[in-house]
């Protein structure tokens, strides 16, 4: 079997689209526009090139995008005065604290700051306990990338599905579990203390690898015709001295066996800053009392 490649960029492109309609149709309903503020703490340089990309795909999906740039030295205090600031103003939907902040901040203390229905990194533990009780609420952006790419791979057939997710993280592993939960599927987690982790891998009908271990996942841990959601970006030495990008399952090896894989990079990635401003969106909707919007 040769696996299917699952072109993140392309659906992400996709979504982008929609949710650019989105943005127009919620205009025209309610006269206002989806406002995205982006906060930056410092001057680290891959930090500022991921806000720069948020705010230039923000305006290109015809939302407000207000960027605000803090020094490296700025207070806690400070910090919290501007998230509340954001919090009270009503032409802002979404609030995203770029992470990570520099060692003096508390990110735990700034994150849960945020007005949880203006949080779109879907980051603050509200989102968290909205998403494991089954309430409506804002899902981080990975996860909802992972589970996108998921549901159109598989035609929307998930229930009773096997699924192992390999990695416990905040950010990732336990959000997808309980998207995937949620869609009825048999969930695993697995991670780093789990005993006969090949055995546990081969069981699933959807592997999702999130474990920040470079291509750690091979041809024989997977079913064959599994879909395999690789959520790692590990830098690694390459032959010409430099460096190359590989995610957390053996590309080449499982992709003999998997039914489709997502590549990396191209796969997980590009859908995360789509997700935001399918985020921002939501966000504007939900706080004006509308629907989800159905396109997505
Ligand atoms: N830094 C790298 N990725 C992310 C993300 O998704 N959200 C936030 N807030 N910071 C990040």
């Amino acid at each position: 079997m040769t696996a299917a490649i699952i072109d993140g960029k392309e659906f992400a492109a996709g979504l982008r689209v929609r949710v650019g309609e989105g943005v127009q149709a919620f205009k025209a309903e309610t006269g206002s526009v989806p406002g995205l503020a982006v906060v930056l703490v410092g001057d680290d340089p891959a930090s500022a090139v991921y806000v720069r990309n948020k705010g230039k795909q923000t305006v290109e999906a015809g939302m407000n995008s207000f960027e605000h740039k803090l020094p490296s030295d700025t207070a806690q205090a400070d910090l919290i005065a501007l998230v509340e600031r954001l919090n009270a103003d009503e032409s802002v939907d979404g609030i995203l604290v770029q992470l990570p902040l520099p060692g003096h901040l508390d990110e735990l203390a700034v994150v849960s700051a945020i007005n949880p229905d203006k949080d779109v990194d879907g980051l603050h533990v509200v989102s968290a306990g909205r998403l494991a009780s089954g309430l409506p609420g804002l899902v981080s952006c990975t996860p909802l990338g992972c589970m996108m790419l998921i549901r159109d791979t598989l035609n929307g057939d998930l229930a009773g599905k096997e699924a192992v997710v390999i990695g416990r993280s905040i950010l990732v592993g336990k959000p997808v579990a309980q998207l995937l939960l949620a869609a009825n599927c048999t969930v695993t987690m697995a991670h780093s203390r789990t005993r006969d982790l090949a055995d546990v891998v081969r069981r699933a009908d959807i592997v999702v690898a999130a474990v920040g271990r470079p291509e750690m996942v091979k041809a024989d841990w997977v079913k064959p015709g599994a879909c395999v959601i690789d959520v790692g970006i590990n830098r690694v030495p390459a032959a010409d001295g430099k460096t190359r990008l590989v995610g957390d399952v053996d590309t080449a090896g499982v992709s003999a066996v998997a039914g489709s894989i997502t590549p990396v990079p191209g796969g997980v990635g590009p859908m995360t800053i789509a997700c935001l401003l399918h985020n921002t969106l939501q966000a504007a909707r939900m706080r004006r009392g509308m629907p989800q919007d159905r396109r997505f």
